[in-house]
């Protein structure tokens, strides 16, 4: 029988889902998308397996897999880390099959589908899904959204294509020689180049991880979803410092010495935004706003939750509510509480209860050192 080569391409920076990582690496239900997609793979048991990681990543790779895979660096583009991985493609492979690692729930039997295909027909093989929408085209108006429905297509025709994709391996590495421009596919590279393309039936779980919504799916399918509610805590202090204003919970503060830091020493929003980063599970404050940033030397409480609240929906959380508590001798807390509480709502989008107490005379606080905030935070999955 024909030896199969499957090229996983794990080279991207997962822009959309927006992690520190890259996307191939963020972590799926206790491993990485990486390591779900091969088992599907591995599922499909093929004679040789190309993995295509950022070159960042190429010693975690290797030790991931072992021996067990080629592993090589990707490119700037898909189609670049494709052809990277093909040179790495053994010369007794006849069908080579190119798999996109962010569809990390693609079944084995589906790779198995494809391969069959390719072996009967001789064509490139895809994966395709019917269309559940009504599908216009549109003659857009400039740049935006809007526009003028130019007809409706007819559906029955189409088919949204997934990965993985399989061709017979000299005519798409022929393909790949002579391609002169970028393709959004494997398979319109391959008809460029005159060859017949054919669709099978796709498979829904091979839905590909674009943003923090779909990772969320993607951890529901393997049945570790996230709870929909979330907490979260943040506590921060800071020293006074008479030299300079105090911005507290995002308001001025005339009269009252300031507080020291990188940033306005915002001691209220800088709790809040790590509150609601942990509820998360995004890291804290320092990781991702460092004071190496100068974007954030002098920077406003406002900045902070502005920023953190995209990271947020970024990750497919709405923010249920937050509550602070201030631990200090001054400034005096209840005298501001409504506008404290208005101010902070009106920039967290949702309500935002604050109290104060004092600690005492215990500790730094209570020797009216500094002031010290402590946040709690409630986050739905949307
Ligand atoms: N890919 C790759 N090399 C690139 C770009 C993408 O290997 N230079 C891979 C990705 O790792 C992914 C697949 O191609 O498995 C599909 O790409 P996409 O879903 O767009 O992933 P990213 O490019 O990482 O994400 P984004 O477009 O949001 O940055
Ligand atoms: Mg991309």
């Amino acid at each position: 029988m024909a030896p199969t080569a499957v090229i996983v391409v794990a080279a991207g920076s997962g822009t959309r889902l927006a992690r520190p990582e890259p996307k191939a690496f963020v972590p799926l239900a206790g491993r990485s998308i990486l390591q779900h997609c091969l088992d599907g793979v591995a599922g499909a048991a093929p004679a040789q397996l190309v993995v295509v990681v950022p070159p960042s990543h190429l010693g975690h790779a290797q030790e991931l897999l072992g021996g067990s895979a080629a592993v090589v660096p990707g490119g700037a583009t898909r189609q670049l880390s494709v052809a990277a991985g093909l040179a790495a493609v053994g010369d007794d492979i006849d069908i080579v099959l190119v798999h996109d690692a962010a569809r990390a729930l693609a079944p084995a039997a589906l790779f198995e589908r494809v391969i069959a295909e390719v072996r009967r027909s001789g064509a490139g093989v895809v994966p395709g899904l019917p269309l559940v929408d009504t599908i216009k085209s549109i003659a857009f108006e400039g740049s935006g959204a809007d526009g003028l429905v130019a007809g409706t297509l007819d559906r029955s025709a189409l088919r949204a294509v997934q990965t993985p994709q399989g061709f017979p391996c000299a005519a798409l590495r022929a393909a790949y020689a002579i391609a002169d421009r970028d393709f959004t596919d494997d398979a319109a590279l391959y008809a460029a180049a005159g060859h017949p393309v054919r669709v099978i039936e796709g498979d829904p779980r091979a839905f590909k991880i674009t943003t923090g919504a779909d990772l969320r799916r993607a951890e529901t399918a393997l049945g570790a979803g996230r709870p929909t509610v979330r907490t979260g805590i943040g506590i921060d202090a800071h020293a006074f410092d008479d030299s300079v204003p105090l911005w507290l919970g995002g308001l001025s503060w005339p009269g009252e010495p300031g507080l020291a830091g990188h940033s306005d020493g915002d001691a209220i929003s800088h709790a809040i935004c790590d509150a609601l980063l942990s509820a998360a599970g995004l890291g804290d404050l320092g990781q991702r706003f460092g004071t190496a940033d100068e974007r954030y030397s002098g920077a406003r409480g406002e900045v902070f939750i502005a920023e953190t609240l995209a990271l947020i929906a970024g990750a497919g959380y709405r923010v249920g509510n937050v509550s602070v508590q201030v631990i200090a001798v001054r400034p005096r807390i209840a005298a501001r509480r409504a506008e404290l509480e208005d101010r902070l709502s009106a920039l967290v989008g949702a309500p935002v209860s604050v109290s104060a107490t004092t600690s005492d005379g215990l500790g730094a606080t209570g020797r009216g050192e500094g002031l010290c905030a402590v946040a709690t935070a409630l986050i739905f999955a949307e």
